[in-house]
């Protein structure tokens, strides 16, 4: 991602965006995505502020359990990297999607909280949204990436180069103090 000029998640420099008015909005790095409808453009965002409403209501919509807005202030406040996937409009975005990472941004670093709302599922929106996670984990430096993916999105994540644990190295465990 350059640094004043918009990329999509391939590398293609736009030519038709124009990048300052996208800057104002989204912040340096942003990436439109490519979307199957020309009335709608999709935006990338690491440095657009989440709105904590917004991003209740896409966890609301697909099924997750409610947090006080609070501790998610501070989880986002506390992550490495947080991404917005933003429906585009000049006066007021729309978060659409959303995922966090945690970790020490150079040797390790853990995704989180992956979601695309359902109205916007199924566009390759989920794809470009990890590949711009991992674009932004590569330029901090970090070496590894890991996530806990629920049953369900297993080949999500298989299908896009992520391997399996355990396989025969290591094992997941959960610990709540
Ligand atoms: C998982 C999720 C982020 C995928 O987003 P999306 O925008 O629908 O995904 P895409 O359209 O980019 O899909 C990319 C590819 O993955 C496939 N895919 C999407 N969801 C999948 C799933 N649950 N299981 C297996 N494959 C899936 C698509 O068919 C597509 O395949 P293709 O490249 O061969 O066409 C979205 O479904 C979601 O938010 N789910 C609810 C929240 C959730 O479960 N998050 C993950 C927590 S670990």
């Amino acid at each position: 991602m350059g640094q004043d000029q918009a990329t999509q998640p391939t590398g293609v420099p736009l030519l038709s965006a124009p990048p300052t008015d996208l800057e104002g909005l989204y912040g340096r790095g942003f990436c439109l995505c490519t979307t199957p409808s020309a009335q709608v453009s999709l935006v990338l965002s690491q440095e657009r502020s989440i709105d904590l409403y917004e991003l209740e209501q896409i966890c609301d919509a697909v099924g997750w359990s409610r947090r006080p807005l609070r501790r998610v202030r501070k989880a986002l406040e506390n992550s490495l990297l947080v991404v917005g996937l933003w429906r585009h409009d000049a006066r007021l975005p729309r978060l659409v999607g959303f995922a966090r990472c945690t970790g020490d941004g150079v040797i390790e670093a853990t995704v989180w909280d992956v979601a695309v709302h359902p109205l916007y599922q199924g566009a390759g929106l989920g794809k470009q949204l990890m590949t711009y996670v991992i674009d932004c984990l590569k330029q901090m430096g970090v070496e590894r990436v890991s996530l806990f993916a629920d049953p369900g999105v297993v080949d999500f994540y298989s299908a896009q180069g992520w391997e399996l644990e355990p396989q025969q190295r290591r094992c997941a465990f959960w610990y709540a103090p």
